[in-house]
């Protein structure tokens, strides 16, 4: 068992490390952002999810990997979706800050505690305990995504007023 789960690991690791190879070049954050809605956005309206953007400025360029960088926010998208209940809003946004692109994903679900915000970027973590899941997944989404940003500069966090209360997550870019 032990060595099964080590295996694993080691795959996990692998497969990881060949997903941190990013190709960056010019690309504007908005179109990088409405990719990744374009991905969800079946799921989303499966939901009856009403997806929002939040943009009001001409295009920023970031200087970053566009599918993975998509990737990223399907990530946080798919997440959005699946722990906010049916119906519910779910924001795009994204703004300059500086030298730097502040970009984020808002939404009205289940919420994050405070002693969760962190460790739901650790591999495996998953607020629910196994016994009671009924979210599914596998709990390495957002150890990706984390790898993926900072791997190209940037940081990445969850914020949310607890449990009920929506979340958001905000993936900090430097822009080109
Ligand atoms: N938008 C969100 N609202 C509430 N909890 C979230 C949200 N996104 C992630 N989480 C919490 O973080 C955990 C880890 O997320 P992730 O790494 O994407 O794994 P998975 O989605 O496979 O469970 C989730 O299981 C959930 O507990
Ligand atoms: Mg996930």
């Amino acid at each position: 068992m032990r060595s099964l789960v080590e295996d694993m690991t080691n795959l996990t690791m692998l497969e990881t490390q060949k997903l941190m190879i990013v190709k960056p070049q010019f690309v504007a954050i908005q179109s990088i952002l409405e990719k990744a809605c374009d991905e969800v956005r079946q799921i989303a309206s499966a939901h009856e999810h009403k997806l929002t953007f939040a943009f009001r400025e001409a295009p920023i360029t970031v200087n970053v990997d566009p599918d993975k960088t998509v990737s990223v926010f399907v990530n946080l998208l798919n997440n959005a979706i699946r722990f906010s209940p049916r119906g519910s809003e779910i924001i795009v946004g994204v703004t300059q800050q500086g030298d730097r692109v502040m970009t984020w994903v808002q939404d009205h679900g289940i919420g994050i505690a405070d002693d969760r915000l962190k460790k739901i970027f650790e591999e495996f973590y998953q607020a629910e305990p196994p016994s009671t899941r009924h979210y599914g997944g596998l709990g390495i989404g957002l150890t990706i995504a984390k790898g993926l940003v900072e791997a190209q500069g940037g940081k990445i966090w969850a914020e949310s007023d607890g449990a009920g209360k929506g979340s958001t997550f905000k993936v900090l870019l430097p822009k080109a």
